[in-house]
């Protein structure tokens, strides 16, 4: 991801999420060594998804993950996040951690079959609405 990304990122955010991140906390990881946003595009090189991992020590944190719906269920967010986990291996991550709505079901089937388990769970963490949300990790294979 580049600057030039961050308007179509920012767009694919706000109709993802019901708390969006604005398009000025895309722009603020870019220039920071611990953040790592990558994009996936389409054929015809139209921006369709991102995903935003943090490093910090020996653990990694996806932060945001997400792609545009007309492109769903195609395996997209799949690749996104086996590049994020391939390179939080590389970087020597022992652990990859992130935080979901328990009902966003999408998101916890994507998890699930890269290897992520349920480690907690924080009461009232998410607003808009309100709703509880689970901590999983994965663990270097
Ligand atoms: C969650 C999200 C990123 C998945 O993106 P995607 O491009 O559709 O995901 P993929 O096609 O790569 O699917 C990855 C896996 O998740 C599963 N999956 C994806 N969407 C699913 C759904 N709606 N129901 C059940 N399983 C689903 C797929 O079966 C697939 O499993 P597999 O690799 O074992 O076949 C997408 O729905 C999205 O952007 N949602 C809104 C933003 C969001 O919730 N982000 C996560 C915040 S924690």
């Amino acid at each position: 991801m580049d600057a030039g990304h961050v308007a179509a990122v920012a767009r694919i955010e706000a109709s993802a999420f019901s708390d969006p991140w604005p398009a000025s906390a895309f722009s603020e990881l870019l220039e920071r060594a611990y953040a790592r946003l990558r994009v996936a595009v389409t054929d015809d090189g139209t921006l369709c998804g991102y995903c935003v991992l943090l490093r910090a020590a020996d653990e990694g944190e996806i932060a945001n993950i997400a792609t545009e719906p007309s492109v769903r269920q195609q395996g997209v967010a799949g690749r996104l996040l086996d590049d994020a986990l391939a390179a939080a291996d590389a970087n020597g991550a022992a652990s990859v951690y992130l935080e979901v709505r328990v009902s966003n079901e999408a998101a916890r089937a994507l998890y699930a079959s890269r290897g992520f388990r349920q480690v907690g769970r924080r009461r009232g963490y998410y607003d808009r609405p309100a709703e509880d949300a689970l901590v999983l990790r994965r663990t270097r294979p």
